[in-house]
């Protein structure tokens, strides 16, 4: 009973901190998507941003470290909790009959593998820019690295636009449901605001998804050049 006890505990901690630094990583997306959106504002502004953040090298490196924790302890927690899953119903349904919460935690496992294929390649494109290193040293008048070159010349190509709205998909699907499921986890429930606290997920995710597309499409269709 008391082994019992001990493994539900272990498990409901490991779900609070994978609610927690899912929530964390949300978090980072959409501070990532609004200070990306300065790209409307033209080459100095997204330029001088893009310098501001390199300038602080300590806080840059402690944020990158912090964020790769943070995402090393999600995807670890989150293959740990699915294998458990699998474990505790070891032989398949024989009619594939899934309750909502098996489609949902399903949707989950399938865009979370998206997202983790989407980020890698973004970073070997544009933070490490392995993938089209034409753009690496390219600074602009002022002498800044001219991440606004970059990005555009990014979005005129069709295989890196699909590349990237299919990302988008994978993140608003997460963020769809990942978003109110913490909350949920988390304990934060109250009669009078779960509708409120359900709407979150999709309307965070909806919020982030277009604010990205409508960067990828700007460029693409030449509104932004
Ligand atoms: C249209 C969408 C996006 C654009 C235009 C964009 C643009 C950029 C650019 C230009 C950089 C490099 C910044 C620099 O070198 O100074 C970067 C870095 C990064 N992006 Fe994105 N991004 C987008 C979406 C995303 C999404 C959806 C995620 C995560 C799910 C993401 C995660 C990251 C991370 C982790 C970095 C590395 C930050 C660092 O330098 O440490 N990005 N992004």
């Amino acid at each position: 009973m008391v082994r019992l006890f001990a493994h539900f505990q272990a498990s409901v901690g490991k779900k609070m901190i994978m609610a927690l630094t899912g929530l964390g990583l949300a978090g980072f997306v959409m501070a990532h998507m609004l200070g990306n959106l300065q790209l409307f504002e033209g080459p100095h502004a997204l330029n001088s941003y893009a310098a501001f953040l390199r300038d602080m090298p300590i806080v840059l490196w402690a944020v990158r470290i912090g964020l790769l924790s943070i995402a090393v302890f999600h995807i670890g927690l989150a293959l740990q909790l699915g294998m458990r899953n699998r474990r505790a119903r070891p032989v398949e349904y024989t009619v594939h009959r899934y309750r909502q919460a098996s489609i949902a935690s399903r949707t989950m496992a399938i865009s979370g593998m998206a997202l983790l294929v989407f980020v890698g390649f973004h970073l070997l494109h544009l933070t490490a820019g392995v993938i089209d290193p034409g753009f690496n040293d390219r600074l602009d008048a002022e002498g800044h690295r001219d991440v606004y070159s970059k990005v555009v010349h990014a979005f005129q190509n069709p295989f890196v636009v699909l590349l990237y709205l299919a990302g988008q998909l994978g993140l608003g699907l997460h963020l769809n449901h990942a978003i109110a499921s913490s909350i949920q986890t988390m304990g934060f429930e109250h009669a009078g605001l779960n509708r409120l606290l359900k709407a979150l997920g999709p309307v965070i995710g909806l919020i982030v998804v277009l604010g990205n597309v409508a960067i990828i499409l700007a460029v693409f269709l030449g509104i932004v050049r």
